[in-house]
C-alpha cells in the first residue's frame, strides 16, 4: 500500500515536486501543514513531518525522519539528510547542508552555504561510532559560510560570525569569530532574541501573495 501523503489544503505545491519519495518498502507517511509553499524541484521523502508555513526553495531535499516545526524555511539547494529535528521558526538559507542526527531548536537562523558535520573520523575509526551531528539551541544565529563540527553544541542566543569554523562547544550568549575560533560574551547590540518578525515571517519576498518590493519596479 502506498504511504499516505497529507498536505494542508492551503499549502501551494508547485509543479515538478516529489512529495512522499518511497525510499523503502516500509516507508511511512508524509505530513505537511497549512499555508506552506513547496517550490518547483523540491524532493521530500516519506517519513517527514512539517508544521504550518513551511517554505521550500528550488531543489531542496528533505530525507526521512526529519521533523520540522511551524514557520520553517528550507531554501534552494538545502539538503537535510534525515533523523533530525528542527523547532519552530528555523530559517535555513541557500545551500545549507545538515547531516543526519542533528538537532536544531526554535528561532534559529543559518546563513547561506553553512555546513554541519556529523562524523569526526570518517573512514578512520577503529570502532566506528554512530555519527552525531551538532545541537543548536534556541535563538542562535549562524552566519554564512560557517562549518559546525560533529557533536558540537551551540548555546542559546549565541551568534556565530560569517565564515567561522566551530570545532568546540559554545556557551550560551557568545559571539564566536575568527580562525581559530574565539568567543566572548555577546556585545549589547547582539544581545537579544532573534526577531520573530523574521523567524516567523510567513512568506519570503518572491511569494505569489506578497507585493513586489519597491526596487523590483523597472
Ligand atoms: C560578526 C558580525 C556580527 C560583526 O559585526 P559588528 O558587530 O558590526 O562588527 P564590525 O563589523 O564593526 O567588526 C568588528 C571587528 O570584527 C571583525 N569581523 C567582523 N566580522 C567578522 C567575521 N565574520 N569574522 C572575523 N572577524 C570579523 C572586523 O573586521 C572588525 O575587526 P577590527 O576590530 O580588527 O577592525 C558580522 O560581521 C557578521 O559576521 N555577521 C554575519 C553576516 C552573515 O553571515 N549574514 C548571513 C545572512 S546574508
Amino acid at each position: 500500500m502506498k504511504p499516505t501523503v497529507e498536505i494542508g489544503e492551503t499549502t501551494i505545491v508547485e509543479e515538478q515536486c516529489t512529495i512522499g519519495y518511497e525510499y523503502h518498502k516500509d516507508a511511512g507517511p508524509v505530513r505537511i501543514g497549512e499555508h506552506g509553499i513547496i517550490r518547483m524541484g523540491t524532493i521530500i521523502y516519506c517519513d517527514v513531518i512539517a508544521g504550518d508555513y513551511l517554505q521550500t526553495g528550488h531543489h531542496a531535499v528533505i530525507r526521512p525522519f526529519t521533523q520540522l516545526g511551524n514557520y520553517c524555511s528550507v531554501f534552494h539547494h538545502v539538503v537535510l539528510e534525515g533523523l533530525s529535528s528542527f523547532g519552530d521558526g528555523v530559517r535555513l538559507m541557500v545551500g545549507v547542508y545538515v547531516p543526519s542526527r542533528t538537532t536544531i531548536g526554535n528561532h534559529v537562523f543559518v546563513g547561506p552555504g553553512t555546513m554541519f558535520l556529523n562524523d569526526k573520523y570518517p573512514c578512520r575509526s577503529e570502532a566506528p561510532e554512530t555519527p552525531r551531528g551538532p545541537t543548536i539551541e534556541d535563538d542562535v544565529v549562524i552566519g554564512g559560510g560557517c562549518t559546525i563540527g560533529p557533536g558540537i553544541r551551540i548555546g542559546r542566543g549565541s551568534f556565530i560570525a560569517a565564515g567561522t569554523l566551530v570545532m568546540k562547544d559554545v556557551p550560551e550568549k557568545s559571539l564566536v569569530y575568527g580562525t581559530p575560533m574565539q568567543y566572548r560574551p555577546l556585545p549589547p547590540h547582539l544581545d537579544r532574541p532573534n526577531d520573530r518578525g523574521m523567524t516567523e515571517a510567513a512568506y519570503d519576498i518572491w511569494h505569489p501573495e506578497i507585493d513586489l518590493p519597491e526596487e523590483a519596479k523597472w
